[in-house]
């Protein structure tokens, strides 16, 4: 099921505004310092859009925002247990960027696979922590 679909931008506000059209629900802001990023979350229906903005250059983010500009940065589907999942699909054959889970943005918890693996799109598997 699908969670969450990211895009990378410089501002989150200058993107919100421009994405207003499409968006129907309040963005919530967090700071997930971490990974060096903003994020805005939006609901959209049973899943949200989640901005990110680099805090620094150096950033995992700020590296995707200089080399590709902004854009689809990664697509999230929720499972019930990301660690059994991420050894799941180590098995079958995917390039994980996570060996074990990590704390995400809105408290999830997540993991990542490589896009080599995955058709060129970065992965998220994530779950919602009671
Ligand atoms: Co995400």
């Amino acid at each position: 099921m699908l969670d969450h679909v990211a895009i990378a931008v410089p501002d989150l506000e200058a993107a919100l505004q421009k994405l207003t059209p499409f968006l129907a629900g309040q963005a919530h802001f967090e700071e997930v310092p971490d990974q060096g990023v903003r994020v805005a979350l939006v609901p959209l229906g049973n899943c949200h859009l989640e901005l990110l903005s680099p805090l620094s250059e150096d950033s995992p983010v700020g590296k995707f925002l200089a080399r590709k500009g902004p854009g689809l940065h990664h697509v999230a589907f929720h499972v019930e247990d990301v660690a059994s999942e991420l050894v799941a699909f180590a098995e079958r054959g995917y390039e994980l960027i996570d060996k074990t889970p990590r704390r995400g943005a809105g408290g999830k918890t997540i993991g990542f696979l490589h896009p080599r693996s995955t058709g060129g799109v970065l992965v998220e598997l994530c779950s919602h922590n009671p």
